[in-house]
């Protein structure tokens, strides 16, 4: 059995929703191997902090969050006692100090790192930050963030193999749907030599709103009223999002080392309402495509607007669909689509690296 001390890194929505579905799924996780979960540190950006060895109250943590309210109420009394006037710790600091204490008081339960804290497109940051204090403190760490391996995975991923500890992110890309796991796990000596997808639900929905007759401005705040796309939707709109997506994929399944800021780069900013409907008059649908290929001994990955014949796979997409062609050696190309997607997803996709985890190290502390 697996039974892992929980440091949470970003308890926000998809952080909150990872820890209700483990609670939700405690039998069936019990038989992939994983029990007695405890979360013993929790950091926020404005929600303070908390740490204990023994084992947060869950439930209470995430009734003060929902509330608005400061994690340092649950905090062990020892913790509080020794950061008495100090300043909340950051999360690399709460993740080396939890370390610490759990090999000071002899532990010998495995600590993994969940890191769901925001992306900074400039840098990557603080997730970099947060898996390499994980990796070097001897935790696993799995990751909802696409920024770590968007900006940094062949660092972090030699990191983890030289320490013997997981490093997963399915999260990162199209939330639940196995892509990183699927080509982990079922894909054995098979190349990837190129990908290309529709990756980024809000552009999506925006350009198939525009086609049903709303303008630009509308399907956003729609968008945004759903709480789908962020206040600030410049990252989607302009397609950092979609290169954050496209240059995780190239790291991770084509061995590339760039950074999304190296993808070639245009949004949808540009369209129009009578862009889209024209197009859909002649048969044909617009859609943002991240593409990744192997050129002249490189890999080369460019994010777009394609206009695209009404019968290919993309096209078919609507809404918030996603989907992910991959072109490989010994399968040739096959596509993962996703019909829906959302938190419990993401949160899931966090459940199923806790459960590759377990499977691959539970005879290890
Ligand atoms: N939501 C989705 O459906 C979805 C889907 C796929 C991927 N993701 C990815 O999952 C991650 C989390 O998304 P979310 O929707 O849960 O975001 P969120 O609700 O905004 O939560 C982010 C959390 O990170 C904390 N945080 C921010 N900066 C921090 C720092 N420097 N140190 C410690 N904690 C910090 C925030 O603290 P405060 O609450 O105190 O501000 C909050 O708890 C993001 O990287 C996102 O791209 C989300």
């Amino acid at each position: 059995m697996f039974s892992p001390d929980l440091v949470l890194v970003g308890f926000g929505n998809v952080g909150r929703r990872f820890v209700r579905l483990l609670e939700e799924r405690a039998s069936e996780l019990r038989d992939a191997h994983l029990a007695d979960w405890r979360v013993v540190g929790i950091a926020t950006a404005r929600h303070g902090s908390a740490r204990d060895l023994r084992g947060l109250d869950v439930a209470r943590s995430l009734d003060l969050v929902e509330r608005g309210q400061s994690l340092e109420a649950i905090e062990a009394p020892e913790w509080a006692g020794r950061k008495r006037g100090a300043p909340v710790p950051s999360g690399v600091q709460l993740i080396e100090q939890v370390a610490e204490a759990a090999r000071e008081a002899g532990s010998t339960r495995p600590i993994v790192v969940v890191e769901t804290t925001l992306l900074d497109i400039g840098a990557g940051q603080p997730g970099v930050d947060h898996v390499r204090a994980g990796l070097r403190a001897g935790a696993h760490v799995i990751t909802a963030n696409k920024g770590p391996v968007a900006f940094a995975y062949a660092e972090l991923n030699s990191l983890a193999r030289t320490a013997g500890r997981g490093f997963l992110f399915e999260g990162a890309v199209m939330d639940g749907i196995p892509i990183f796991n699927m080509v982990r796990q079922t894909l054995p000596a098979v190349t990837i030599n190129g990908f290309s997808g529709v990756v980024n639900s809000t552009t999506n929905f925006i350009i198939t709103a525009m086609e049903n007759g709303r303008e630009f401005a509308a399907s956003l705040a729609e968008m945004q009223a759903a709480g789908i796309a962020e206040a600030d939707a410049s990252l989607d709109v302009d397609g950092w999002d979609a290169a954050a997506k496209a240059s995780a994929l190239a790291n991770v399944l084509m061995g590339a080392r760039m950074t999304p800021q190296q993808v070639e780069r245009t949004g949808i900013g540009h369209l129009t309402g009578a862009h889209v409907r024209a197009a859909v008059n002649l048969g044909r649908r617009m859609k943002l495509v991240a593409r990744g290929e192997r050129r002249e001994g490189r890999v080369v990955v460019r994010v777009g607007v394609e206009e695209l014949p009404a019968d290919h796979l993309f096209a078919t997409l609507g809404g918030q669909q996603n989907a992910l062609l991959l072109e490989t050696d010994l399968l040739g190309e096959f596509a993962v689509v996703q019909l829906g997607g959302g938190l419990t997803q993401t949160a899931y996709a966090l459940v199923t690296d806790l459960v590759a985890i377990a499977r691959d190290y539970r005879n290890l502390t």
